[in-house]
């Protein structure tokens, strides 16, 4: 017998995507992103210019991802919504938004915590995603976040570890622009790597103790480096960029893998899933699949698409809600910070 379809509407605006994704049951239909390019000239986001490009984006967004699904908004059981952590002016748009639709179609609205749903895309079903059992590591990378997280259950999660200061993507974003390259710059230095030496260039990975990490000191002894260098050796960046890139990316990614290392054998929990934009990297990808070889370590790493800011991740969370009867009320607050 056919299962009655669940169609359920994600909407994502925390930072500088605007998204959109339709979900039946937990099958992606629809997964559309506006990407906000204004933000390039600047070498980061703007949060005045990220609210405006909302507005503009987010019904054009939504069409589109009603389209792709070949559904009718009429149709949706359900709308979610990213209700932080995020810029509060960006998280507005989306929410206002989301509000608006629920009390339109009298459908529930599910808010969801930006964070969780980086890593409740595991649960997605799609090529290439295998759910994880609980408890499993969940390591949050991203441009705001470095988490590492003991995940009980779909809700239930522990924060065990996480940055004291700069997250890893800003510090990729940060390094990348010193050498001149456009904002984000992780995939960009992910790219150029893959032709480097890591170990050309060394810097010194901060000893916290424990698993909090650190990624100030790493960045500014990038900056001071590529300062002195630039200085003494003309063309210094663009005669060296590969090796450069590969040697940044290293240290960036041996900081954070070392507290991954720490996190198993502190917890004896060998199943590890990560999530965030910092998940599409290479290098990080390559230690878990080594781990998973070597030390049978059980491995979840989200397709491309799932790892960047997305609403389908923002769906499979509410659709998770949904199904727990877990919805919010119409007037809850939009949270810039907010824990699990
Ligand atoms: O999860 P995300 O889209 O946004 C936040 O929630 O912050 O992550 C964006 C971050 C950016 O800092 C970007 O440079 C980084 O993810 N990123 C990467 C790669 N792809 C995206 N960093 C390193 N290697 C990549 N391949
Ligand atoms: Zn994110």
């Amino acid at each position: 017998m056919n299962q009655k379809p669940c169609y359920i509407l994600g909407i994502e605006s925390s930072c500088d995507e605007t998204a959109a994704a339709v979900l039946n049951h937990n099958k992606v239909l629809s997964n559309c992103i506006t990407n906000q390019e204004i933000h390039q000239q600047y070498g980061g986001v703007v949060p005045e210019l990220a609210s405006r490009a909302h507005q503009i984006n987010i019904v054009p967004v939504v069409k589109q991802a009603l389209k792709e699904a070949k559904i009718n908004i009429n149709q949706i059981n359900a709308i979610a919504c990213t209700q932080g952590p995020g810029l509060l002016g960006s998280l507005l748009v989306g929410n206002s938004f989301a509000k608006s639709v629920s009390m339109s179609l009298k459908i529930p609205l599910i808010a969801v915590n930006h964070m969780q749903a980086h890593l409740l895309v595991h649960f997605i079903k799609d090529e290439g995603i295998t759910p994880p059992d609980f408890p499993f590591i969940g390591v949050n990378v991203s441009g705001g976040h470095t988490q590492i997280i003991i995940v009980k259950d779909y809700f239930d999660m522990e924060i065990i570890g996480r940055t004291l200061d700069d997250a890893i993507g800003e510090a990729f974003d940060k390094c990348g622009k010193k050498i001149g390259l456009d904002y984000p710059s992780g995939p960009k230095i992910d790219s150029l790597s893959k032709i480097g030496n890591p170990k050309k260039y060394t810097f010194p990975i901060p000893k916290v103790n424990g698993l909090d990490i650190s990624y100030s000191g790493l960045k500014t002894s990038f900056i001071n480096f590529i300062s002195r260098n630039n200085e003494e050796t003309p063309n210094f960046i663009s005669n060296n960029l590969n090796d450069i890139c590969s040697s940044i990316q290293y240290n960036l990614i041996k900081n954070i893998t070392n507290k991954i290392e720490l996190a198993v054998k502190r917890t004896s929990i060998k199943s590890i899933a990560v999530g965030g934009g910092v998940s599409a990297n290479t290098s990080l990808r390559n230690f878990l699949i080594e781990k998973k070889k070597k030390e049978n370590w059980k491995i979840y790493i989200p397709p491309i698409p799932f790892t960047t800011d997305n609403a389908a991740m923002i769906a499979i969370a509410g659709y998770i809600k949904y199904k727990r009867k877990n919805f919010s009320n119409l007037n809850y607050e939009v949270k810039s910070k907010i824990e699990f």
